[in-house]
């Protein structure tokens, strides 16, 4: 590493959870129950069969019970805590593994497993069990209108406004576990280049968007997610 970068933005995609053993979605586990998880995640099959919908995020909901954050998720936050320049985590997942490794600059884009909200009012709050067609919101006392706070396909991703003001002035942008396919997610690379930054991306193997980065560490988030988190911290330290 050169002259130490000190505005970073990290985006997570589910290849960083997945050697916590949650499934990837475009991977050989990337199917549940038959379905892609595009026919089950949007706002038609929630219309369609809303009990269908509960159950894939009851059951997902459930399994965050059962998995840890990894030396990955750990590492990010490790780098988050020591880092004396500006430091956004930008994650795809709407697990939270990031959250229980200790990040705090963190901003779920895609919505949490671990919230629900109020389609009649609105309201949003922390949820770990299941829901139903017959849950009921604590605020304005509705039921049949729960759903999970989870941004749907052909919804809008959360907090846009904030990552791209941090990508149009990031001086590192380092993509880790995502495979580039989904927007606006896959395109935040070249806004951060424009800016200037460099960009590195970890991986297993080639993304649709690897072209797009300086540099690419091919393997494993455990192994390369922590060696690079101690390569900026040492570089940080020489400043
Ligand atoms: N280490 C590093 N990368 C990994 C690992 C690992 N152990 N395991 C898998 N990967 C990589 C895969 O090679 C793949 O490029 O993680 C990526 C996972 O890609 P996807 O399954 O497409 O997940 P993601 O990119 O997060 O999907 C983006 O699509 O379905 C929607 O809203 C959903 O947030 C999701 C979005």
């Amino acid at each position: 590493m050169s002259k130490s970068p000190d505005r970073l933005v990290i985006l997570t995609g589910a290849g960083i959870s997945a050697e916590s053993g949650l499934p990837t979605f475009r991977g050989a586990d990337g199917l549940w129950e038959g379905h892609r998880v595009e026919d089950v995640a949007s706002p038609v099959a929630f219309a369609r069969d809303p009990e269908l919908v509960h159950r894939f995020y009851n059951l997902r909901r459930a399994a965050l019970r059962t998995v840890e954050p990894n030396a990955a998720h750990l590492a990010l936050a490790r780098l988050e805590a020591a880092w004396r320049g500006s430091f956004l985590l930008v994650t795809q997942n709407v697990d939270d593994l990031h959250d229980r490794a200790g990040s705090r600059r963190l901003l779920h884009m895609h919505g949490e497993l671990i919230r629900a909200r109020c389609k009649a009012c609105r309201h949003g709050w922390e949820w770990r069990d299941d829901l139903s067609p017959d849950s009921i919101c604590p605020s304005c006392g509705k039921s049949g209108r729960v759903r999970p706070d989870i941004v749907w396909f052909g919804e809008e991703p959360l907090h846009l406004g904030e990552i791209f003001d941090a990508l149009s002035r990031a001086s590192l942008f380092i993509a880790i576990g995502t495979s580039g396919h989904v927007y606006p997610a896959a395109g935040f690379v070249d806004v951060a280049r424009g800016a200037g930054a460099r960009a590195i991306e970890i991986n297993l193997a080639d993304t649709a968007a690897s072209a797009a980065f300086d540099e690419r560490r091919t393997g494993p988030a455990t192994d390369l997610v922590p060696a690079l988190v101690e390569e900026l911290l040492a570089a940080q330290s020489v400043g």
